[in-house]
């Protein structure tokens, strides 16, 4: 039995280049109790690149949700891939409706979505029917809209379409991550769908998990960058690791990451603020 979508959640987002197996268990010996790949292309792992496939590695610890995000163009693609079983050890299927990189906006992927709500729809119903067969939870990451907020109407039309959970970042695709998120918008979609609603958006520490939640009375939250070189993070209690369960924390990531190094020295330098800001007297480590 797979647990229930409906669990108290502060769930790390999914960050590309970042949440990959590494961080992700990294993130579960911090207490997370959910863990995100990064997006994956649909079609990529249809045509078995090796380095997608590498992407989908689970973390088995028992009781952590896996979720993957497909994001792709090709809506079959996606069908294949969730009937193939290659992501048989994930829990749920997200579906990547966010990403506002240009690259992905050019091919209709990502944010776009929110621009073409039938081809939108068209992926969801599509994936709910094969989730269906495969006995894995749906969930669509979203935003505000493209360029006007149109979060509440999408999102009813993801829940019609077969979405089971939706996370709100709460900007707009052509603000980025310029601006504020906007927690009122974030609050009416909560309050149009009956499907569990994870609000996003810079929460960074305790006040702003509780401003957020109590703005939006999602279901839960979920939390990005302030994860980056401070994993403890996750559970938004503001305890601050003692310096030698940083420098722990640090060498689990590094014995765990495989492959370019350089992948590996951005979160070096995030862990390395961390101590300099907390334990300035204390060396930093390098690489
Ligand atoms: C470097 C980076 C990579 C990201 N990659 C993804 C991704 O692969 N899929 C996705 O849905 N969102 C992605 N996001 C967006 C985050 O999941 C999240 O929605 C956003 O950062 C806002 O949350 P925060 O303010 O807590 O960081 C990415 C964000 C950043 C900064």
């Amino acid at each position: 039995m797979k647990p229930s979508v409906n669990h108290p959640v502060i769930l790390p987002a999914p960050m590309a280049g970042w949440t990959d197996y590494a961080m992700r268990s990294v993130l579960v010996e911090c207490g997370a109790r959910e863990v995100w790949t990064e997006m994956i292309n649909a079609t990529a792992l249809v045509r078995n690149n090796a380095k997608t496939l590498a992407m989908l590695k689970t973390v088995d610890t028992p009781g952590v949700r896996q979720v993957v995000q497909l994001f792709g163009r090709d809506p079959a693609d996606f069908v294949k891939v969730i009937n193939s079983g290659l992501l048989r050890g994930y829990d749920e299927i997200n579906l990547n409706m966010g990403c506002p990189a240009p690259k992905i906006i050019k091919n209709h992927c990502g944010c776009a979505l929110m621009k073409n709500i039938d081809d939108a729809q068209h992926l969801i119903e599509l994936c709910r029917a094969a989730t269906k067969q495969s006995g894995q939870a749906l969930s669509v990451k979203m935003r505000l809209g493209w360029q006007q907020n149109i979060a509440v109407e999408f999102a009813q039309m993801c829940v019609a379409a077969g979405a089971e959970r939706l996370i709100v970042h709460g900007r707009l695709g052509v603000d980025g991550y310029r601006g504020v998120a906007d927690y009122h918008a974030i609050a009416q979609v909560k309050a149009a769908v009956n499907v569990p609603v994870i609000a996003n958006g810079d929460i960074r520490d305790k006040a702003s998990y509780e401003k957020c939640l109590a703005e939006t009375n999602a279901d839960g939250v979920m939390v990005g960058r302030a994860l980056c070189g401070a994993p403890w993070k996750i559970n938004l209690d503001d305890q601050v690791p003692t310096y030698e369960r940083i420098i722990e924390l640090m060498q689990m990531q590094k014995r765990l990451h495989n492959g370019n190094p350089s992948d590996l020295i951005k979160h070096w330098l995030c862990y390395q603020k961390q101590l300099k800001k907390y334990y300035p007297e204390q060396p930093v480590p390098t690489l």
